[in-house]
């Protein structure tokens, strides 16, 4: 982390980055009266969303907390290692160019590229590969060229934004959701389409369906196996079989789950059976884009249907060597893999044999959903949410970043309403003293909740952060509640 900079204040002061988030969200109606029509009315749109508690800042990095927050799983984002196998890899090509000019269809397609592909490729089973610019776009692409007109896309009711914005766009109109790792609803939706599909019953069409390996807001493990052996039953016999595909997102399991961090598909052995896989690299590799795996079909469908492909310039050289530099560190993270299990394990063993524990879920102060059953989970993720009550969501943020903690708020649109959650990553950097210190942060707030729940009152991280709020005249983030419980107390 040597190499980034320390901001000036910690995060939780008045000039810092979660004040500066927080009087993002101050409505600017009576500011932008004076402004021409046209920003006045992007600053309208820009308020219903301040309004609502979920206006975006870009803020600044903070490197004075713990990280419980980035994406940085296998910490390969800070790794001297991955910098050093990065810079060997470009003294390595000493004539590189650093832009590509065109597209891959012109004459973009350099030697390089197509070399790390086939390599990328043949590392996760798959026969052929396809860099993209990011997951999001990745997914955009899949989905806007595999299904053809007439096929079903049937897709977990949990999937990532971008294979939504994907399946908007695709050819095939017929789109049904099931109930998020359901495999028996999975199974009936699959026997319906069966029956009333005519063109699919008839070979004719396919059903593609769409799911994660490890959930980007739950952390769940897809039940992969489940779903395919559910798909050939339904789908059995020489003229039903193979019309079922499915197409996996690895985005949060590259680099984590299965040998050498292959991701899911790997570890079930199920790459002769999995369509199309898509891994990102900004996660667990610690570099940035995806790759698209599937065989040469695949590969040329979203080379001919794909418009960011046609119409874009080819990822650079740097951005090839990145991500090649990162498979070759990450096949060296056995440990580092292993460490983050073990440090998953130790938060549940932790979070869940504390004496406030079961008073703490009844009384739904603390939900951790993936707390239940974590001992009979094959594996414990490094992602994982914590919920609270609604109208204390924002109090816990405040209290776990005032005691250093950094987790991802996560509110709506992101999740459904009423279901605002921290969002937890756990990495290699975090150590055993860390988790431990997480643990008990969370269980001093509870404390602190239960307490109040007698007595009444905010917590006193809340309370630190509304009364500079008052000072700034920002309203929203429970203070308005907060305000009126005091005004009903007065009275
Ligand atoms: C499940 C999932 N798929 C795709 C993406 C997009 O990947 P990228 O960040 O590489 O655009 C994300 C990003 O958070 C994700 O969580």
């Amino acid at each position: 982390m040597g190499d980034l900079p320390t901001p000036p204040e910690s995060f939780i002061a008045p000039t810092g980055p979660l004040a500066t988030f927080i009087k993002g969200h101050k409505p600017q109606s009576s500011t932008s009266k004076s402004l021409p029509t046209f920003y006045r009315n992007l600053e309208e749109s820009l308020d219903v969303k301040r309004a609502s508690e979920n206006f975006y800042s870009t803020l600044p990095q903070d490197t004075t907390s713990v990280d419980f927050c980035s994406g940085d799983v296998m910490s390969m984002g800070r790794s001297a290692a991955h910098r050093d196998e990065f810079r060997a890899e470009l003294s390595r090509h000493p004539n590189f160019a650093l832009g590509t000019t065109s597209s891959r269809l012109m004459d973009g397609n350099y030697a390089y590229i197509m070399e790390a592909e086939a390599a990328i490729a043949k590392f996760h089973g798959a026969e052929a590969g396809l860099f993209q610019g990011s997951g999001f776009e990745a997914n955009l692409a899949i989905w806007a060229t595999i299904p053809r007109h007439g096929d079903v896309i049937l897709w977990d009711s949990l999937v990532h934004a971008s294979t939504h914005d994907g399946i908007r766009q695709s050819l095939a109109m017929d789109r049904v959701a099931f109930p998020h790792s359901d495999v028996d609803v999975f199974r009936e939706t699959l026997r319906d389409i069966l029956e009333t599909r005519p063109l699919v019953r008839q070979g004719k069409r396919c059903v593609l369906v769409a799911v994660e390996s490890i959930y980007s807001m739950d952390g769940d493990i897809c039940p992969l196996q489940e779903l395919v052996d559910a798909a050939n039953e339904v789908f059995q016999g020489p003229e039903l079989e193979g019309l079922v595909q499915f197409v996996v997102d690895e985005a949060h399991s590259v680099g984590f789950i299965g040998p050498e961090g292959k991701g899911l598909v790997c570890e079930l052995g199920l790459e002769g059976e999995i369509a199309v896989v898509m891994h990102s690299f900004g996660k667990a590799l610690g570099a940035s884009g995806a790759i698209i795996l599937g065989n040469k079909i695949i590969r040329d469908t979203v080379i001919n249907f794909g418009r960011a492909v046609m119409f874009s310039t080819a990822p650079t050289f740097p951005f090839v060597a990145a991500v090649k530099s990162g498979y070759k560190v990450l096949a060296t993270k056995n440990k580092d893999r292993e460490h983050v299990h073990e440090m998953s394990t130790l938060f549940f063993s932790l979070l869940t044999s504390h004496p406030l524990w079961a008073k703490a879920k009844s009384t739904g102060i603390l939900n951790v959903p993936l707390a239940e059953n974590w001992e009979n989970r094959v594996v414990n993720t490094h992602l994982l949410a914590i919920l609270t009550r609604p109208k204390s969501f924002w109090w816990m943020y405040y209290h776990l970043l005032s005691a250093s903690y950094r987790t991802f708020p996560v509110t709506y649109p992101v999740v459904p309403p009423g279901q605002s959650r921290l969002r937890v990553i756990i990495h290699a950097h975090n150590t055993e003293e860390q988790v431990r210190g997480f643990v008990d942060a969370i269980y001093a707030w509870v404390k602190e909740m239960m307490d109040i729940e007698e007595e009444g009152g905010v917590t006193k991280a809340a309370k630190e952060v509304y009364d500079w709020m008052k000072e700034e005249c920002v309203d929203g983030f429970g203070i308005v509640r907060a305000k009126r419980k005091r005004d009903v107390d007065d009275v």
